[in-house]
């Protein structure tokens, strides 16, 4: 099988990329990346030279390069999008332009130039917005609240349209909070690693009570390779991890697995529009793709730490890209 993957070298799209390398079913595999400051080329350096795979750099919104892209392959995994919330809050031009005119352009090259190809559109909890109790279904209504998660429902409403509309084969993913190896630090758990280890202050938002559901991203991986295999077009899968930990839970837990100091935490100003809390149901995905997560967050947590401290020229170089941003926390 030909699999065109979009945002191969960022975190969640890397990971996938090293999972279907290990498939003998996948023939080649193109990754399509613009290598923006969350894409890390040396994400998938162990297959340079391997002849399944091609990376190319290049942007969704090339329109012209998406069509060329999309019309070889037999299945499109669309993991490209601009990820953080609170760079949506500051500056959200990206988000509108990536998330939804990007993946707009590669529903366009799907119609126009291989309508017979399976799409997957990789999206998030956060399209339901904030729940305070029980777990977002399937059915539950679309209700975003950041620029990132309203970029990320416009692409899935568009995604959702060509399915109804045009009778295209796709479907939609929506996954919790992942964690694991290749996460830029700018997100809570490989930032606080990083700032744990370093001894510097670990900023919590609010009085860090907000609550996420974590899951290790090569289950995530695993249930979108089964949704791409098994999936029935026109509908959405959740990938949970049935994990739900406030944010200082996962930060205390950070500091003692790292030896860090509980003096480090500093509570700081809260995100605007921050959500309360995100719970999936996973029913559905069990039930159809014979899936549900398998890594328990400690052994998981372990894992990523361990990654981390053993790649330690990987963060400097990404540290690096993302120098300008993390000037924020100048002055600890
Ligand atoms: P990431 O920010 O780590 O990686 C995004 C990748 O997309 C990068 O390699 C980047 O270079 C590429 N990219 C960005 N803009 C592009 C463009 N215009 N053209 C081509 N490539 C572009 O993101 P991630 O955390 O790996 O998330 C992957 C997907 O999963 C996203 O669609 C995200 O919304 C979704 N998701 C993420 C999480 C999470 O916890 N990280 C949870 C649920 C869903
Ligand atoms: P994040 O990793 O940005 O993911 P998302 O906002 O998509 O859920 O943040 C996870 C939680 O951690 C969220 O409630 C915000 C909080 N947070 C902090 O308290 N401090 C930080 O420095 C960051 C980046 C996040």
């Amino acid at each position: 099988m030909k699999v065109l993957v979009t945002g191969g070298c960022g975190f969640i799209g890397s990971n996938f990329v090293h999972l279907l390398m290990k498939d003998q079913s996948v023939s080649k595999l193109t990754n399509l990346d613009a290598l923006t400051y969350a894409g890390h080329p040396q994400n998938t350096s162990d297959f340079k030279d391997d002849d399944r795979y091609e990376f190319v750099e290049g942007d969704l919104r090339n329109k012209s390069l998406v069509f060329d892209l999309v019309k070889e392959a037999e299945l499109i995994v669309h993991f490209a999008a601009e990820s953080h919330v609170d760079r949506s809050i500051e500056s959200p031009d990206e988000f509108i332009t990536t998330n939804i005119v990007g993946s707009f352009n590669l529903l366009e090259a799907l119609k126009n130039t291989n309508p017979k190809a399976r799409f997957v559109q990789v999206s998030t909890d956060e399209v339901y917005g904030s729940i305070q109790e029980g777990q977002f279904t399937t059915k539950s209504p679309i209700e975003p609240n950041s620029p990132y998660s309203a970029s990320k429902a416009g692409a899935d409403l568009l995604a959702r349209s060509y399915h109804q509309t045009y009778g295209l084969e796709i479907l939609i993913t929506r996954s919790s909070n992942n964690y694991g190896p290749r996460q830029t630090p700018e997100k809570l758990i490989p930032l606080m690693i990083q700032r744990a280890t370093a001894g510097q202050a670990l900023p919590v938002y609010g009085d860090g009570s907000n609550v996420r559901d974590w899951i290790y991203v090569e289950d995530n991986c695993l249930g979108v390779w089964q949704a791409c295999k098994k999936g029935q077009a026109g509908k959405v899968y959740h990938f949970g991890g049935e994990c739900e930990k406030s944010n200082l839970e996962v930060v205390h837990q950070i500091i003692e697995s790292t030896g860090a100091n509980k003096d480090q935490i500093e509570f700081v100003k809260d995100r605007l529009g921050h959500d309360w809390r995100y719970a999936l149901s996973i029913e559905g995905s069990e039930k159809e793709l014979g899936w549900r997560p398998e890594t328990d967050f400690n052994q998981g947590l372990s894992k990523t730490i361990s990654w981390y401290k053993e790649n330690g020229d990987w963060m400097k170089a990404v540290s690096q890209k993302i120098e300008t941003w993390m000037k924020r926390y100048e002055g600890d």
